[in-house]
């Protein structure tokens, strides 16, 4: 949450912080800030609301200088107003913050017991004062920077601007992300590489407790306590138009449509495609693969929203391909209930953003408890795959929407190779069950096209369907997580009210919400599960409900008890999910967007939830 973009440079400023900050606004957009120091005077403009409120008040500001801060705020403490924006100054300092200083309540007092004017909400100010604090002793703004994170707790990212020494930055990490961007005669400091890509593709990422000091054209860094420290810079080969809409009305969609594509990135590296057979490639364990898989005893997987909705996936597909227990949980729980991880387990995250601070909570108990750890992400050298054991890679491009869509998808396509894979190694698969489930796995990006080809049924269908109260998503099996994350997506893109149940669930409570202003939306696939679906629909209907259904083939019955049936491709109980999927966002899309709403930065959210 909450982007930074630093710059020291020959370029102008303003530009390169405002273009950088439009790239991180998936991260927070309730307010933004700039400030640049020019002549020994900082200019500071702040806006509530989004990058654009900014824009339209620096339309007429004319900004000289080459060294300036920015920031985009997801509000924590205080309201998201203008005189909670960032960058804070106090004195000749200015600074932007991303994260959480816990101890705020405590450091207030003493300010304000040491005569500070506070003109704030936020707990990110109180810093701009200790580190205000410290320079008027030590003169220099690195050390003043480092005495002030003495007297900090919480997980928090700086970086620090001084007027009375144009030519230098200082940042510090602990927690969310700081990423060092090392240009010809420039350097940037940013949350996330997509904000200096069009600059640089040479990138230092600071691990936690570490400080990048940019002095003109020099590079230091440094610990928490001031040791000296030697970094690498890593090349990254993401190019600039994977983050444009490239004629999409918005990134979701254009994310939607990127799902064939995303889907065969994914699984590319892990199948032999003449053979039809997995080979998933090293993941990075001290032992290969096979010996792994051959000798845990169960497997833990831990995530938040859409990514655990995947983890849930994940159980299904492990358990009953290859016999392997399989718990999953929700991250922000399992760190607080104490979890008993035993001897030979096999903990998984899976995160999008490999950001998430609660997972990356999860995967640092889970390895102080002896676990061995494999991180499913899409963003390389995130702080959850760095601190992983292993590595899987969803190799979904960029995604910017808020809604996941596209990464979800791909872990799917990865999930499958992993429990293939483990059910081979472990001998519960035969050489023609593999060769079956791979060669429906290589035909899902080709089906999801097929889907995608109903868009317009969907877009035409938005409008019928705003006039429902309320939504209820129910499956069976692997349509259950499908059911709880088409839910979720109506929820955040449409803010309506909507539930995922277990079909079978219907009858303990949910029934009693069931009246014609209620849509029933099923996913609902031929299987040997679709007789006690139908019968639990029937219920429902007898109650006024209308019914959307997603089946496959013609299916007489479901669709004779629809309102509106559509048809998808069948294919193996695995793959069927990443398929299935698909209609759900359409439909959460464009009930959205006929609604007027912004779906790629839906209110009070944000796509890389670094807070706990
Ligand atoms: C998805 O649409 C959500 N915006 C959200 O639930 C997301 O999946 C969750 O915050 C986890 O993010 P991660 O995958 O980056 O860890």
């Amino acid at each position: 949450m909450c982007g930074i973009v630093g710059y020291l440079g020959f370029q102008d400023p303003k530009k390169i912080i405002i273009d950088g900050l439009k790239k991180l606004e998936y991260r927070g957009y309730d307010s933004a800030g700039i400030a640049i120091l020019n002549d020994g005077k900082t200019k500071r403009v702040r806006a509530a609301g989004k990058i654009i409120n900014l824009e339209e008040k620096l339309i007429n500001e004319n900004f000289n200088g080459h060294i300036g801060i920015g920031h985009t705020r997801w509000a924590t403490h205080g309201a998201p107003n203008e005189k909670n924006a960032h960058p804070h100054q106090v004195g000749a300092i200015s600074l932007v913050h991303n994260g959480i200083i816990e101890n705020y309540l405590e450091i207030k007092k003493d300010l304000i017991a040491r005569g500070a004017e506070i003109k704030s909400d936020t707990d990110s100010e109180l810093v701009a004062h200790l580190v205000n604090e410290e320079i008027q002793v030590t003169n220099n703004l690195l050390l003043a920077v480092q005495k002030t994170l003495g007297k900090l707790i919480g997980a928090f990212s700086i970086v620090v601007m001084w007027e009375k020494s144009p030519n230098e930055l200082v940042a510090f990490k602990d927690g969310p992300p700081l990423i060092v961007g090392v240009g010809e005669k420039e350097n940037f400091i940013v949350s996330d590489v997509q904000a200096a890509l069009q600059y640089t593709k040479n990138f230092v990422y600071l691990e936690d407790r570490e400080i990048v000091h940019i002095h003109n054209n020099d590079l230091k860094y440094y610990s928490a306590l001031g040791a000296p420290l030697k970094k690498q810079i890593t090349t990254v080969d993401w190019n600039t138009e994977q983050v444009e809409k490239m004629g999409f009305k918005h990134y979701m969609l254009k994310e939607i449509y990127e799902q064939p594509r995303a889907v065969a990135a994914a699984i590319r590296p892990h199948i032999n495609t003449e053979l039809h057979s997995v080979q998933m490639e090293s993941l990075g364990f001290a032992k290969s693969n096979s010996e792994t898989f051959k000798t845990i005893d169960r497997i833990m997987f831990v995530a938040c929203g859409t990514s655990f909705y995947a983890a849930m996936l994940g159980k299904y597909l492990i358990e009953q391909a290859s016999g392997l227990p399989v718990e999953i949980d929700v991250a922000s729980e399992f760190r607080y209930r104490k979890p008993i991880i035993p001897k030979n387990t096999l903990l998984i995250t899976i995160s999008q953003s490999g950001e998430t601070a609660d997972t990356l909570a999860a995967i640092r108990l889970a390895k102080e408890k002896g676990a061995l750890t494999l991180s499913i992400t899409n963003v390389q050298r995130s702080s959850i795959d760095r601190e992983a054991h292993g590595h899987l890679y969803m190799n979904s491009g960029v995604e910017i929407g808020v809604a996941s869509t596209k990464a979800f998808t791909s872990t799917i396509a990865l999930l499958n190779v992993l429990a293939l894979q483990i059910a081979k190694d472990r001998g519960a698969m035969t050489p023609e069950q593999e060769k079956n489930y791979v060669v429906q796995l290589l035909a899902t990006p080709s089906q999801i096209e097929g889907v995608l080809a109903y868009d317009k049924y969907f877009s035409e269908a938005a409008k019928k369907l705003q006039t429902f109260k309320g939504f209820l998503y129910l499956g069976r099996g692997v349509s259950y997580p499908i059911a709880l994350e088409g839910a979720l997506k109506l929820k955040e893109l449409a803010y309506m009210h909507a539930e995922g149940y277990a079909a079978g669930e219907m009858k303990h409570g949910p029934l009693a919400l069931i009246d014609a202003s209620m849509a029933i939306v099923v996913v609902a696939p031929t299987d040997d599960l679709i007789e006690k679906t139908i019968s639990n629909l029937q219920e429902a209907k007898a109650r006024g409900g209308k019914i959307i259904s997603i089946g496959t083939g013609d299916n007489k019955a479901l669709q004779s008890m629809s309102e509106y049936y559509l048809s998808i491709p069948a294919s193996s109980w695995m793959a069927h999910p990443l398929i299935s999927v698909v209609p759900l966002q359409l439909m959460s899309y464009h009930l959205a967007d006929s609604l007027g709403y912004d779906v790629d930065q839906p209110r009070n959210l944000a796509k890389s939830v670094t807070v706990e």
